[in-house]
């Protein structure tokens, strides 16, 4: 009984039930020619070999990363290998990587119970994110508060932490979105980063300064918190929502797929088990419904980021047409002089383009609504990295993760504020 209680109080509850990848790995696809990027969409579409692809095939020259099932390696080598399509082993030990990441997260959780403050170099469980999204505002009553903008399919509170330095309701404002997919942890952890650091360079920093001294800025990290809970307690690599969908098992709707922009066009599905499910409708996920209303409500937005990984990619509208956005130049301008300033860290390089022509075509994105909706600078960055871990970058990548992104951020930020309309 003791053995079983220190074991349940080393190992937690929640990581013991979660599913195992012993024997899994993960292939990078390269394809280059349409005819193959065909033959690689329809795998994808068919879910023969049980694959999980972690990003969609695209006639841009980018690789195409895909978990596969131990039992689906030899099959899935000749298969390919059929098919004249080349492809080599990323990861080829994904438990092993499963299990530091869960080692390291159950050290830092110990340390964070017995008294440590919040460790900004780990990642963390959503109740902790939101413990410390509280005491921000706690402790600093005067610019900081944190609002519930909804609650999640769930019913897990929508937290969003507010920056504001002036009095009025509708200032000009900044959003930041983050965790929208949830099993892209860089994301949410770079979120918070973020929020610790405009508390703290506030009065010190002369640009985070002269932001709020004209605009609020709206920071939600956890953008999918049942996606974020279910990635930690049953399978890290889920990216949906978690919402029912008549008539079928699969689970959830991609919240990135839902919102009001050409909504159910290109580049996403109509099959509810596909990892780009579009929703019944647009807004049909809570989660963005909440987004939405809060904005429209507020009707002064100028500018809507969304952090997402990973690629390291900045881009901006349009996603659901290779038409050029009317403003396509201006945002390449400041989209390119922000990868040069998180590059100028430690030399992180990005790509920089629109959506579609960038990765590919994708409809009923955020940064489509934001921007068609009357918020002009509207940008989604894919933080790192390339393909090395994917989506599990481990922990002492967070901060110089989230310290490169945050020159890039103020760049955009400064320029917003310098342009007001
Ligand atoms: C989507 O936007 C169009 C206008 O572009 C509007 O007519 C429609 O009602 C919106 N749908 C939802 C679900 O908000
Ligand atoms: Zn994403």
């Amino acid at each position: 009984m003791r053995w079983i209680l220190v074991f349940g109080a080393l190992i937690g509850p929640s990581i013991c039930s979660r599913e195992k990848f012993f024997g899994d790995q993960v292939f990078r696809i390269n394809v280059r020619n349409e005819d193959k990027i065909d033959k690689l969409t329809r795998l994808v579409n068919s879910n023969n070999f049980m694959l999980n692809f972690w990003n969609t095939p695209s006639t841009f020259g980018h690789p195409v990363d895909v978990l596969v099932p131990s039992v689906s390696l030899l099959p899935l080598k000749s298969f390919l290998k059929s098919q004249g399509i080349e492809y080599s082993v990323m990861i080829e030990d994904l438990q092993s990587l499963l299990d530091d990441e869960d080692d390291e997260m159950q050290h830092n959780e110990r340390k964070e119970r017995s008294g440590d403050n919040f460790n900004y170099g780990a990642y963390h469980s959503l109740s902790a994110i939101y413990r410390e999204m509280a005491s921000m505002a706690a402790d600093f009553p005067d610019f900081v508060s944190r609002l519930k903008i909804g609650h999640s399919f769930e019913n897990r509170p929508l937290y969003v932490l507010k920056f504001s330095t002036g009095a009025g309701e509708r200032r000009p404002a900044i959003w930041l979105n983050a965790g929208i997919h949830s099993r892209e942890w860089i994301s949410q952890a770079t979120g918070i980063w973020t929020a610790r650091k405009i508390v703290s360079d506030y009065k010190k920093d002369t640009a985070v300064t002269s932001i709020l001294e004209k605009m609020d800025i709206f920071l939600l990290p956890v953008a999918n918190p049942d996606g974020y809970v279910y990635t930690q307690t049953k399978n890290r690599f889920w990216r949906k929502t978690r919402s029912r969908n008549p008539g079928s098992n699969c689970i959830g709707a991609d919240p990135n797929r839902n919102w009001n922009a050409s909504f159910a066009g290109e580049g996403s599905s109509d099959n509810p088990c596909s990892e780009v499910y579009h929703g019944p409708h647009a807004n049909s996920e809570v989660e963005v419904k909440s987004v939405v209303n809060f904005i429209q409500e507020h009707g002064n937005f100028k500018c809507f980021i969304d952090l997402h990984s990973y690629s390291q990619l900045l881009m901006y509208p349009y996603g659901y047409t290779v038409s050029k956005a009317p403003d396509a130049e201006e945002l390449d301008e400041v989209a390119r002089r922000a990868a040069k300033a998180l590059a100028s860290l430690s030399g992180t390089q990005y790509q920089v383009g629109p959506i579609c022509t960038t990765v590919y075509p994708a409809s009923g994105s955020s940064t489509d609504w934001a921007y068609d909706n009357g918020i002009k600078y509207a940008f989604a960055f894919e933080l790192r990295d390339t393909g090395r871990y994917g989506f599990l970058l481990p922990a002492n990548q967070i901060i110089s993760t989230a310290e490169e992104t945050w020159l890039g951020l103020k760049v955009i930020m400064e320029h917003v504020r310098n342009h007001l309309y």
